[in-house]
């Protein structure tokens, strides 16, 4: 298929145009480079410099290059970012996706494959998560991204689209020759913070340790960035085969709290890694664990990162590599 990934020279969208083109896809990556790295595009012919929300351009591109579907990853990402300024997010998660599927309607573009979040759960009332559990976001960006998943549904019954969400719960890790990794500034995500530490000696701040958790610090579900790439080749199959609209979580099934998550990336490194207590980030749940049987059931998918180890070997192998982030 011909596919226009947007977000695709970011962390995650930069592993699933690799393994899209490894599995004989053609890509056209829609980029704006607020966030993302144009050293994260690996074919720079493929880089298409520009707004997702650009009606024009988007029309352009998808007349232009034929496009099939749309894998569509771009976004605004940072929980406290959105709590201290919604109106952006809604901005750019919400309204520019609109935009953009407005436009692939004109073009007859129906289909769809979306970066979803944990984060439109909210404060779990049950573990495992599954997709029927409540959804209520605690945070701006939790919220754009549940607006996307309902407005996806309506679009889906009035136009005929086929979309599929894809849940992500903590994405982490790097492909395993380490040449694409994470390098958010400023990085939020624990990994690449504790690794960092690894490598600088600067304590590593610990957000909360009075969760009600066995150790007080808080757990969560980390899914490596090559097991949620290849949920995306699985997405693109089941649109082909089936006209439904549908919301999978992508997760392992297992908990580690930061401590644990520390004490692992000590082993991995082989470093000491300073700590430093900090307090709870607004909108941070104490817990959240997936289920995701159903994304295993109706996908076939089965993650081949279960060790939390094994992921961070291939985010420390990236950071060695690239210890200077994407600009070395
Ligand atoms: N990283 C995680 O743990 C995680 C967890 C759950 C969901 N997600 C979702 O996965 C997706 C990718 O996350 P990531 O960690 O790779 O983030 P990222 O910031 O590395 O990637 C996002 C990319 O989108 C681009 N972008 C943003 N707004 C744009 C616009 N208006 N036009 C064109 N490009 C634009 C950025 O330049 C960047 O390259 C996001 O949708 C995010 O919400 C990520």
């Amino acid at each position: 298929m011909r596919l226009l990934v947007t977000g695709g020279a970011g962390y995650v969208g930069s592993v699933v145009a690799r393994r899209l083109r490894a599995a004989g896809h053609e890509t056209v990556i829609l980029d704006d480079l607020s966030t993302g790295h144009r050293a994260a595009v690996e074919r720079p012919d493929d880089l298409v410099q520009g707004d997702f929300g650009d009606r024009l351009r988007v029309g352009g591109l998808l007349e232009a290059r034929r496009i099939d579907a749309v894998v569509h990853l771009a976004a605004s990402c940072l929980v406290g970012e959105s709590v201290a300024d919604p109106a952006a997010y809604y901005r750019n998660n919400l309204e520019r996706s609109l935009a953009l599927l407005d436009r692939m309607r004109q073009a007859g573009v129906l289909r769809f494959v979306l970066s979803s979040t944990a984060a439109v759960y909210g404060e779990p009332a049950a573990l495992p998560i599954d997709e029927d559990h409540p959804t209520r976001p605690a945070n701006p960006y939790g919220d754009t991204k549940l607006a996307l998943e309902r407005a996806l549904h309506w679009y889906h019954a009035a136009h005929g689209l086929r979309f599929v969400a894809l849940r992500y719960f903590n994405a982490a890790g790097a492909t395993s020759d380490g040449a694409l990794g994470e390098d958010h500034r400023p990085e939020s995500h624990l990994v690449p913070n504790v690794l960092r530490a690894a490598l600088t000696g600067e304590p590593v701040p610990i957000f909360g340790s009075d969760y009600p958790t066995p150790d007080g610090t808080a757990v969560r579900d980390y899914v490596h960035v090559e097991d949620l790439a290849e949920a995306h080749l699985a997405a693109l199959r089941r649109l082909e085969s089936r006209a439904a609209g549908e919301s999978f979580n992508l997760g392992n099934g297992h908990g580690f709290s930061v401590l644990q998550v520390i004490e692992t990336a000590r082993r991995v490194t082989g470093r000491p890694i300073p700590v430093r207590p900090a307090g709870r980030r607004p909108g941070d749940p104490g817990t959240l664990v997936a289920s995701a049987q159903r994304a295993r059931r109706e996908l076939g998918w089965a993650p081949r990162f279960a060790e939390l180890g094994a992921i961070l070997e291939t985010a420390w192998r990236f950071l060695r590599q690239h210890p200077d982030g994407y600009s070395a």
